[in-house]
């Protein structure tokens, strides 16, 4: 049935169940006379109608769950239209049963009140989408009562009118209610009305379905991306298996699960920073916030108030009070890094906070208890800073209960090339390069090198070289000046017009012979030249061809 003909349905076409047709109930008491009456003044109703209309869309739109609405939306009738007792039941899409969603009045809301579409009035309305009153409830047998509470409304007639829930072309569910019987009561028109609130309920649930599917939606999200932040953080994502890193790796599995306060110790761009992030997320702080202070980006002056927050007026120019770094990170891990760059006043305070987990806002009086792991990182030489006095012993040796030192790259050199392809790789990506691999010069002098900036520098290196290189292959002459020299490499490259090229030509003939896999004649055609020629050059750079067979 399409949306229309079910609202045209609802308004037009209603079925009194014939069995029950009203003749005055026999021995029933006498019909309460109280704002029910409204039902048969259709002056007074009307008026009633549409304010108590007004009140049912404020309830749905207020509720922050729909079920709380639903059940507003029921004490109202209520309270203006003597609904001794109503229900919202709900067609539930997995089982094909009705239940009841909501109820106000005489029921009982401990009882699971379910039907099968079909049984009885409830579940014939839900599935014929048609409205039902049933006149007198005492004359009507498929009337089942399963959700009654006070048996003192077992001794009056009732009325019972269910009208369905349309949404989108289908029934969802039925709203019933009971009035006590009054032979003179217009069926018509109070069906007409409930009908008009089913529809404005099954508007309410369509957006609550809406803002469900979206939060779903956003749950989902940030899942994927507390897992994606893992992922890139974690340590699958810590390139190099040298001897010097397995220990870094161990140290890091031992430390992350504890709340044992890690000091990072290393050259600048040696990864202190990776290192801090795999802690956190190997930590049962995972979930929590990981927050990051760089001690030497601050101005000294503000990184108190950006460490512990400030209070409003503090300082001229703090109009409203704001949370500082340890308050961003409660129950998670601050990182400060570059700690041997913070002032003495701020390691007064931030030694108090180690000490007593405590701390006050800038301006503040009131004492804010602290649960955050600090992770601390420097390049400089703390203890040479204890004695030129710069820095506080007692606070050194708070920090340092676990000191993690990360070795210089050139110190673990079976990482560079597990590094190099790995940056390739993601810059390719990145930079929509196709380029395959490094060529073996490339590779040799990229082992040379003494990489004073480390992987910060090398992963700089690989990513200026990619932008510059057009083939497949990353070739030597690709990889950045500082490289190329022979002061800094320490590979002895001639600079020679006529040397650089003999180094460019053999380079290029090792990888076409690399390509065809030593086969000679098939690397002369991809060079585009003779397999006389090849041999020639081959001979005379003194190229083992034999070796790139496989
Ligand atoms: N083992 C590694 N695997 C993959 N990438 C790495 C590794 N070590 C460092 N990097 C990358 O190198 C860059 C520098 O690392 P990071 O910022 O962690 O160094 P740092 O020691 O904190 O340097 P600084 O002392 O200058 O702050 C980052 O982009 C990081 O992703
Ligand atoms: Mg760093």
């Amino acid at each position: 049935m399409k949306p229309s003909d079910l609202e045209s349905n609802l308004l037009t076409n209603w079925r009194v169940c014939k069995a029950t047709t009203p003749q005055g109930p026999p021995n029933m008491p006498a019909p309460a006379h109280s704002q029910s009456t409204d039902w048969m003044n259709p002056h007074a109703g009307e008026v009633r109608k549409l304010s108590t209309l007004l009140e049912v869309s404020q309830a749905l739109l207020a509720a922050r769950e729909f079920k709380t609405g639903l059940i507003r939306v029921l004490e109202i009738l209520g309270d203006h239209h003597g609904a001794v007792r109503s229900t919202v039941v709900l067609l539930d899409e997995q089982t094909g049963d009705v239940a009841v969603e909501a109820s106000a009045g005489a029921i009982d809301s401990e009882k699971s009140v379910r039907y099968r579409l079909g049984e009885g009035i409830t579940g014939e309305v839900v599935q014929s989408g048609t409205p039902m009153v049933v006149p007198q409830v005492s004359h009507e047998p498929r009337f089942l009562n399963r959700a009654a509470a006070r048996p003192e409304l077992a001794r009056q007639e009732l009325t019972y009118i269910c009208v369905p829930i349309p949404l989108d072309g289908q029934t969802v569910g039925a709203l019933c209610i009971d009035l006590l019987y009054k032979s003179d009561r217009d069926y018509e028109r109070t069906t007409k009305f409930l009908g008009v609130v089913g529809s404005m309920i099954a508007q309410a649930m369509k957006v609550h379905q809406l803002i469900e599917a979206d939060r779903q939606l956003l749950v989902s999200e940030n899942t994927s991306l507390r897992l994606e932040l893992k992922e890139r953080y974690g340590f699958s994502n810590m390139v190099g298996t040298s001897r010097a890193m397995q220990e870094v790796y161990e140290q890091v599995a031992q430390v992350a699960p504890t709340n044992t306060t890690v000091l990072l110790r290393g050259e600048s761009g040696t990864g202190k920073e990776l290192i801090a992030h795999a802690i956190h997320y190997n930590s049962a702080r995972a979930r929590k916030p990981f927050i990051k202070v760089s001690c030497a980006a601050l101005p000294q002056d503000l990184i108190e108030s950006e460490l512990f927050g400030y209070e409003k007026g503090a300082f001229t120019g703090a109009h409203a009070p704001k949370k500082g770094r340890f308050e961003l990170a409660e129950g998670g891990t601050l990182f400060l890094d570059e700690i041997g760059e913070l002032n003495l006043a701020t390691q007064v305070k931030l030694l108090r906070v180690l000490q007593e987990r405590e701390f006050e806002r800038l301006g503040g009086t009131q004492t804010i208890p602290s649960n955050v792991r600090l992770i601390t990182a420097t390049n400089k030489d703390l203890e040479k800073a204890i004695a030129a006095g710069d820095f506080r012993e007692d606070l050194y040796y708070r920090l340092n209960v676990f000191a993690i030192f990360v070795p210089p790259l050139r110190e673990r050199k079976p990482d560079i090339l597990q590094l190099a392809n790995h940056f390739l790789e993601k810059f390719s990506l990145q930079h929509g390069k196709n380029v395959k691999r490094i060529a073996t010069p490339a590779i040799d002098m990229l082992m040379c090198y003494h990489w004073p900036g480390n992987v910060r520098e090398l992963e700089n290196a690989i990513e200026r070289s990619l932008v510059v290189c057009n083939t497949q292959v990353l070739h030597a002459h690709h990889l950045p000046p500082t490289l190329q020299t022979a002061e800094e490499s320490g590979t002895a490259i001639d600079v020679s017009l006529e040397k650089a090229t003999e180094a460019f030509e053999k380079d290029v003939l090792q990888d076409a012979l690399k390509s065809a896999r030593g086969n000679r004649a098939k690397a002369a055609r991809l060079l585009s030249t003779t397999g006389r020629v090849f041999n020639y050059k081959v001979k005379k750079y003194g190229i083992d061809w034999r070796r790139f067979r496989e």
